[in-house]
């Protein structure tokens, strides 16, 4: 397995571009299955999970085109990508097996357009994963509510839709929480329903605004998103069309956490700050100086970063995705920061690896109580999930000597060519296989 070996204590200097948004792409894949028209995306990023989503997608009959800067890629493969077309019209197999299910959960991304445009789906349940048992029970209440038939039968989820000629209805939906891919699946299922769905307590992150950009461009009629009333009135098919994914605010807020934390002066571009709006106030908060452009930020970091205390939330509030980065930044700043998370019941798995660094961390429940030191020193730690390896690698950045980061397979699912983005802004970054 791969390891990535950093030499730290070095500031970060100069520029990368920022990539299309992981979690943008993976619902927008799945709203190629509810065409026969072929789907276009651009700015798709080259990372696993995009790649098992395509794999999850060609089983069931959908065929896909991956156009490179280099030309047409094979299928599957993570290789650099930018354009991938989707022909869904020969979809003959609705069924997300538990083999690429397992290894993520986006996966049940696919249960509300197959349900839609199939009649019937056969979706494996994801199952817990290192954060949390993330269950998909609100997903299959707003099918149910739909008129789907739902039952969970030796770890699937059968979903049949009862209508005339297998077709959905549209309803009122309230979620219990705020759920991202929740609103998302059935955001899309509602696309092809009879009548009119109303999702209530619906997501509002950016993301979730992306993917109805690109439905209504496919003739999807949908008002209110990036509100928490979403209104879709279904209509009998959708269409192909052609649409560039939004760039990855998480990736954007990681490297600039980094630059905050390991010192010295960056610029991200192909980015927005439009959707970043409580993280660049935190590091402003941490004595960042942070520039503004109409598709660059750069950022300028303090002598040392002061401390900073975070409460995860659903969207526009701080993201979960970047409290793990933020706990890192956290170790190393002047002055103790509380860390409270709100959304996933056990994200604090870094913070025993950023402990083998020398980080004084305390944990009490959904509480992390950081007080940073003048230094870490690189040890082994290992990655235990996608934000968490982010944070170790920050750690390592700012650390003195060597961290060896195992288990990096994580950070290959979420962050495109990060050793060479990192090796860009001067870090001494190297993959050890
Ligand atoms: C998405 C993001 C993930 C991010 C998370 C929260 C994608 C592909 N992933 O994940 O990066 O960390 O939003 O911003 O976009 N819940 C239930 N029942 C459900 C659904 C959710 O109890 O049916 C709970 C979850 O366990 C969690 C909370 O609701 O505690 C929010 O989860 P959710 O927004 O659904 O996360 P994901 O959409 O899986």
């Amino acid at each position: 397995m791969d390891k990535l070996l950093i030499e730290g204590g070095r500031p970060l200097s100069g520029e990368v571009a920022i990539s299309g948004a992981k979690n943008a792409a993976l619902p927008l894949l799945c709203a190629a299955l509810l065409t026969k028209e072929p789907l276009t995306l651009t700015n798709v990023p080259a990372l696993n999970d995009i790649g098992t989503m395509l794999r999850l997608l060609e089983q069931m009959g959908v065929k896909v085109e991956k156009v490179g800067a280099g030309g047409t890629a094979a299928a599957g493969s993570a290789a650099s990508t930018d354009t991938v077309v989707l022909d869904a019209s020969g979809l003959d197999n609705p069924v997300a097996p538990y083999e690429l299910v397992k290894t993520m959960r986006a996966s049940v991304l696919v249960l509300g357009p197959l349900v839609a445009r199939a009649g019937e789906a056969k979706v494996s349940l994801p199952g817990g994963c290192a954060i949390g048992a993330r269950p998909v029970d609100q997903h299959i209440k707003g099918l149910t509510a739909m008129g789907a038939e739902v039952s969970v039968e030796h770890g699937y989820v059968h979903a049949k839709a009862l209508g005339e000629k297998g077709r959905l209805k549209g309803a009122r939906l309230f979620t219990d929480m705020v759920t991202v891919t929740g609103t998302e699946n059935l955001m899309m299922a509602a696309c092809l329903a009879d009548g009119e769905t109303v999702i209530e307590n619906a997501a509002r992150e950016p993301e979730v605004v992306d993917l109805a950009n690109c439905l209504v461009a496919m003739g999807a009629q949908i008002s209110g998103a990036g509100t928490d009333v979403i209104r879709i009135r279904g209509v009998e098919r959708l269409h192909g069309a052609t649409h560039r994914i939004m760039p990855d605010r998480i990736e954007t807020g990681t490297y600039l956490c980094a630059a905050a934390a390991a010192g010295g002066q960056i610029r991200l571009t192909r980015t927005s700050s439009a959707y970043l709006d409580a993280v660049i106030d935190k590091l402003m908060d941490a004595g960042c100086d942070i520039g503004i452009e109409r598709d660059a930020i750069t950022l300028k970091a303090p002598a040392r970063p002061t401390a900073v205390s975070i409460r995860t939330s659903p969207y526009p509030a701080f993201p979960t995705d970047m409290q793990a980065q933020f706990m890192a930044l956290n170790t190393v700043a002047d002055g103790t920061a509380v860390i409270r998370e709100t959304i996933f019941e056990n994200r604090f798995m870094h913070a025993v690896e950023l402990i083998r660094l020398g980080a004084d961390i305390k944990i009490d429940g959904n509480t992390a109580f950081v007080t940073g030191k003048p230094k870490l020193d690189g040890a082994t730690v290992m990655a235990t999930d996608l934000r968490a390896s982010a944070s170790l690698v920050i750690a390592g950045l700012v650390a003195q000597g060597e961290t060896l980061i195992e288990r990096i397979y994580h950070l290959d699912r979420g962050y495109e060519n990060l050793e060479q983005k990192l090796a860009a802004l001067g870090a001494k970054v190297s993959r050890v296989k």
